[in-house]
């Protein structure tokens, strides 16, 4: 059923958008805490007026966020973050039941990309919502003219944080934006857990892999990868770590794990998983020395962890096997890629699981909230969530769960703040 008036945006199908509006109420039955903040912000209006422009992931989740900016008073415009991440059915419902302008079509090509950039970025944003830094990187490199209408921005993920700390140390950066991934309740949760399950939940439904006995290669140990091996290896994979960062590697070892350069562990593997944000990892001379049938995939935020054109100049042919399964022969040896090296949790899944998301998008609209309340206050920068907010949601959450902690007493306060007592 439609009833609401459908509002300007790029999507793929307009009738797939019932069954959006279904999953994206399914996904809020798990989102308590954002779900809260959205009841508060259609009291209060935090963000009236307020034109907001966001570049994210179009799930079930970020509609969820999508609804709470637009409940606290904002207008909302939606852009994709990745070619590949779109939920087609989301950014129908986004557009015809929710009234937010949403330019996303899963497998948009690079312009097409572009261009639906350019439509959020038309509607000349007050706050930008960003989720690897494009939209930003837009706005510094192509429209310039935006930025006197901007007073701050938030950013969802590692590599886009990597990109805007780039920006700051080069001067580059024109406004301030709050770095979401830092929160404790962002990436000890996200990174970790969601990327964890969703990982793994795109490979087995992109292949049907059995994980149980098979050598899985993780390159990258950060918390990302931290969860990713964690839940391979509870399914009963052998893991293997690869890392640049000694302490990193040396924390892998003593989780239990193998650790390795990528070029050895390249000859063992059964899969092979890059989550490390940087360029390359896998690459042509480890391409020479992979065994029969492995499997390649990538989480980290853009496809370029695995050096592809390389693996296609070295193919004899490239075959599509299933959905998001593509076959490389090399050296009459296959290779096989899965979602086109992006990100698997999002192009061959649903992205990281409604209640984990819950926190990293009550972190968002809180930021939004912040940046609204201290505007003009802060200089071009990059800036943490404010540890009260990162705590509160925690607080929340653990509510939400029914899980009650200890409270400080008063003398083990002061305790804590003195220095005199010892041994
Ligand atoms: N990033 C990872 N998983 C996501 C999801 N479910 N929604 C939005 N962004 C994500």
């Amino acid at each position: 059923m439609t009833t609401e008036t459908p509002v300007q945006g790029d999507i793929k199908d307009a009738a797939l958008a019932d069954k959006g509006k279904v999953r994206i109420e399914w996904a809020n039955t798990t989102m308590p805490v954002l779900a809260a903040i959205r009841e508060r912000f259609d009291q209060e209006h935090p963000l009236r007026g307020l034109r907001i422009g966001a570049c994210l992931h179009v799930t079930t989740e970020t509609a969820n966020l999508m609804r709470t900016l637009k409940a606290g008073g904002a207008s909302v415009a939606l852009c994709a973050s990745n070619p590949l991440s779109t939920q087609d059915d989301v950014a129908a419902a986004l557009n015809i039941h929710y009234g937010i302008p949403t330019y996303a079509i899963k497998g948009e090509d690079r312009d097409t990309y572009y261009s639906h950039i350019d439509a959020v970025l038309d509607t000349h944003p007050n706050i930008t919502m960003d989720d690897g830094n494009d939209l930003v990187s837009r706005i510094h490199q192509n429209r310039r003219e935006l930025v006197d209408d901007i007073f701050g921005g938030t950013e969802e993920t590692t590599t886009g944080v990597i990109r805007l700390q780039s920006m700051q140390a080069e001067g580059a950066l024109a406004y301030p934006i709050i770095a979401v991934n830092e929160a404790d309740t962002k990436h000890m949760f996200d990174n970790r857990y969601g990327t964890g399950q969703s990982t793994v939940d795109g490979l087995i439904r992109a292949t049907n892999v059995l994980l149980a006995g098979k050598r899985a290669v993780v390159a990258g140990y950060g918390w990302c990868g931290r969860g990713l091996a964690s839940r391979l290896s509870g399914l009963g994979a052998n893991v293997i770590i690869t890392e640049v960062n000694p302490t990193r590697a040396l924390e892998a070892v003593m989780d239990g794990f193998l650790v390795m350069p990528m070029h050895e562990a390249a000859k063992i593997a059964d899969i092979i998983i890059t989550v490390t944000g940087d360029i390359n990892v896998v690459d042509k001379d480890d391409f020479a020395v992979m065994k029969e049938g492995v499997i390649l995939a990538n989480s980290g935020h853009f496809n370029d962890e695995i050096n592809i054109p390389a693996l296609e100049a070295m193919a004899e042919r490239c075959t599509d096997l299933r959905e998001f399964v593509q076959e490389y022969v090399v050296d009459g040896k296959r290779i096989i890629l899965l979602a086109q090296g992006r990100l698997l949790n999002l192009a061959a899944a649903e992205g990281h699981p409604a209640a984990v998301m819950d926190m990293s998008f009550a972190n968002q609209s809180l930021s939004a909230e912040y940046l609204t309340q201290h505007r003009g206050e802060l200089n071009p920068g990059v800036y943490p969530v404010p540890p009260e907010i990162d705590s509160e949601i925690a607080r929340l959450k653990l509510a939400s769960m029914g899980v009650e902690i200890d409270v400080l007493t008063e003398e083990q306060e002061r305790y804590l703040n003195s220095w005199e007592s010892g041994t």
